[in-house]
């Protein structure tokens, strides 16, 4: 099997700001296509020689509203990935597209250029929650803008956002419920259910927007698992649940520690050669990275190994989130050496006691009552 080898593509911008959004997008006028194309190519040129060797198994255009980008730059950077690396026959190339901004026509340019996964932020089939979360478009849109990618490309999924205030469990029960009799209905194997949180920095902190309270979130998620798994959207990571086989491949390579490339403001990369592991970070201010890479032909702010603790503590921090949870053989193959050596014994011990462990000679699971409790549990076994 092909090792994987994902490259991360960001756009950054944003019809508007959604107020509960902390990530690096925002709204410009009069953005350059030809200008950020070109940097994407040069950035790709870039990372190209140190890697050529590896093949491509995954691309992943996030932003931002990556339906915002004009067809001829994502075609642009498809065929020079293609050019510059092998790539495996079994490529997923994802883009990720907004309702508002993405027609049939923003879907058949992109899957000429290529792309053959769409992942559609919906975030809600209600008018007025889509109106709570300051979206530009209502329910109707993105229901007609899923039919309409489920029509023209194999692979769709959506993101739904829940446990807003005054959500109740009956709601998002019922909510959850439909949004899953529809996805089935358009052949859609893939959603991603994600908890609201009130990050800092965006308009619902700054209005002191109060979060779903413990005890709410637990028992919306305890639903959530329930009604996925009872309509065959198994959880295959905490917030994403798919068919068998539709699982995206693409963050299947974060969450299992695997390598990647990261292109465009603020993106992040991976590369190990002989078990030694570097970071990459690129600049995070859009104009910052465009100057960049239009000067020095690279806009990689930092890169840095990790050491042995640090790759460790993130191969723990992604794997714990997957139901296959951390595989004892990746770890191996990642690092040299081995999983079960690096935990306290006793801690692990215990959270196997607890119910919320589950341990094999290969594995290390959370289970369903562990991963509601993940950051207390991570706690436990990192620090
Ligand atoms: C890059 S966006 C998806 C594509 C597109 N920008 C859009 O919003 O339609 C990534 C997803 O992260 C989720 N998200 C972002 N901030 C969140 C928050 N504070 N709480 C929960 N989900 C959030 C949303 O579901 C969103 O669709
Ligand atoms: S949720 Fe999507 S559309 Fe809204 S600001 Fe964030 S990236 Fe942009």
């Amino acid at each position: 099997m092909t090792p994987a080898f994902g490259i991360y593509i960001h756009w950054p911008f944003c019809q508007s700001k959604c107020p509960y959004c902390d990530f690096n997008s925002l709204v410009a006028a009069g953005i350059d296509q030809e200008k950020w194309r070109n940097a994407y190519l040069a950035e790709l040129n870039h990372y190209a020689s140190d890697t050529a060797d590896r093949a491509v198994t995954s691309v992943f255009f996030g932003g931002g509203t990556p339906s915002l980008m004009d067809k001829t730059t994502v075609a642009a950077v498809i065929d020079r990935i293609a050019a510059l690396w092998p790539v495996s026959p079994e490529l997923e190339i994802t883009a990720e597209a907004n309702p508002s901004s993405a027609e049939v026509a923003v879907f058949e340019g992109f899957n000429a250029a290529g792309v053959n996964r769409l992942s559609i932020g919906a975030q809600s089939f209600n008018d007025r929650t889509l109106s709570f979360l300051g979206r530009l478009h209502g329910a109707e849109e993105a229901k007609n803008t899923l039919e309409a990618a489920s029509r023209i490309f194999d692979r769709v999924s959506f993101d739904l956002i829940y446990a807003h205030p005054g959500q109740s469990a009956e709601n998002w029960r019922q909510e959850l419920i439909d949004s899953l009799q529809f996805a089935s209905e358009l052949n859609i194997g893939h959603v991603s259910l994600y908890q609201l949180t009130i990050e800092p920095g965006t308009n619902f902190h700054r209005d002191r927007m109060a979060p779903a309270d413990d005890e709410i979130g637990g028992q919306l998620f305890e639903i959530t698992q329930e009604i996925t798994e009872k309509n065959g959207y198994p959880a295959y990571e905490i917030s994403n649940h798919a068919w068998p086989g539709q699982e995206c491949r693409h963050n299947l390579v974060y969450w299992r520690g695997e390598d990647y490339i990261g292109i465009g403001p603020g993106a992040h990369g991976r590369l190990t050669t002989d078990i030694i592991t570097e970071t990459t970070l690129c600049h995070r201010a859009p104009e910052k990275w465009l100057d960049a890479v239009q000067s020095t032909g690279a806009a990689c702010q930092k890169r840095q190994k990790l050491t042995g603790e640090e790759r460790f503590e993130e191969i723990v921090l992604m794997g714990l989130r997957l139901k296959e949870g951390l595989s004892q053989q990746r770890f191996r193959q990642l690092t040299g050496q081995s999983l079960f050596g690096k935990f306290d014994r006793d801690n692990l011990q215990f959270l196997e006691k607890e119910g919320f462990l589950e341990i094999s000679d290969d594995y290390i699971r959370a289970t369903s009552t562990g991963l509601q409790r993940l950051n207390a549990i991570l706690d436990r076994l990192l620090n």
